[in-house]
């Protein structure tokens, strides 16, 4: 599969659009703060619902047990959270770091399992540098965020570094079809259908367009396979999810032995 990952920070893209590296978290803030309300409907509508399946695989990839303190990283809404709560029945702690407030409020105002949503710690910030010490959390996991960084590697550098040694770790993220004649199709909803839509249910074609456009810039499930491993993840697999249009990457942070099998 070929993808026009560029790894030089500067300038970086918003979307197809080159905007200069300090600006785009600027940009990144704006757009979500416009889709930030119907931020969990448009997702419902436009992945047809998919989007919870994938949610749930990823999430049962992190095999967490009651207990364990995971960290969202670019939580939004806390879909991922949700599930994690559950799968831990409610009695780990999880933290969920957003830079942007309106996703944050927006989730926490729905009323679908509020009694977990009010178990998540709520933290504004950068997934770039974030405000934790080294080897906090048991898990850690970003879905569909990652993409939105001015530098990626930034990202799970900070991942790796708020790992306990042995950690988990899992990234969700778009790709693209592995099936050309599903690709044709999938590129003709997400480049004409998908900002339609985005206009018709949630007054804004921009916010919709920067989607498709920044999925197609991110790399390639094999390219994203070396970046995580040379940040020293290790055991890093991944797994394509509905001919490939989603991507859960997972992996470890190394404790310098192997405990028995591997539970992925
Ligand atoms: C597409 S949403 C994903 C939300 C949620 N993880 C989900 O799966 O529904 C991407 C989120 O990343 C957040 N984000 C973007 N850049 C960020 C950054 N540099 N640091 C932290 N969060 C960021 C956005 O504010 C947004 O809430």
């Amino acid at each position: 599969m070929t993808s026009s990952f560029d790894p030089s920070p500067s300038p970086t893209h918003f979307g197809f659009r080159k905007v200069p590296a300090e600006e785009k978290v600027r940009w990144v803030r704006n757009h979500f703060d416009t889709v930030a309300r119907k931020y969990d409907l448009m997702n419902t509508l436009l992945s047809f619902g998919i989007h919870y399946l994938w949610k749930r695989a990823a999430v049962n990839l992190l095999r967490l047990q009651p207990g364990d303190s995971l960290l969202d990283v670019c939580g939004g809404t806390g879909d991922l959270s949700v599930l994690a709560l559950k799968r831990m029945k409610r009695t780990g702690k999880v933290v969920l770091v957003d830079i942007n407030r309106k996703m944050m409020e927006s989730g926490r105002r729905k009323s679908t399992h509020a009694h977990l949503r009010e178990k998540i710690f709520y933290v504004q910030g950068d997934a770039e540098c974030l405000s934790f010490g080294s080897g906090r959390f048991d898990a850690a996991m970003v879905g569909f965020g990652i993409r939105n960084l001015t530098h990626m590697e930034e990202g799970f550098k900070e991942m790796h570094r708020v790992l306990k040694p042995g950690g988990r770790f899992i990234c969700l993220e778009f790709s693209s079809p592995t099936s050309p004649l599903f690709r044709r199709l999938y590129d003709f909803y997400s480049f004409h259908i998908m900002p339609l839509l985005g206009l018709l249910l949630a007054g804004s074609r921009q916010a919709y367009t920067y989607l498709p456009e920044s999925i197609r810039l991110f790399p390639s499930p094999g390219e994203l396979t070396r970046l995580l491993e040379g940040i020293g993840f290790r055991q890093v697999n991944y797994r394509p999810l509905t001919n490939g249009i989603a991507v859960v990457h997972w992996g470890f942070k190394n404790d310098g032995y192997q405990k028995g099998p591997s539970p992925f």
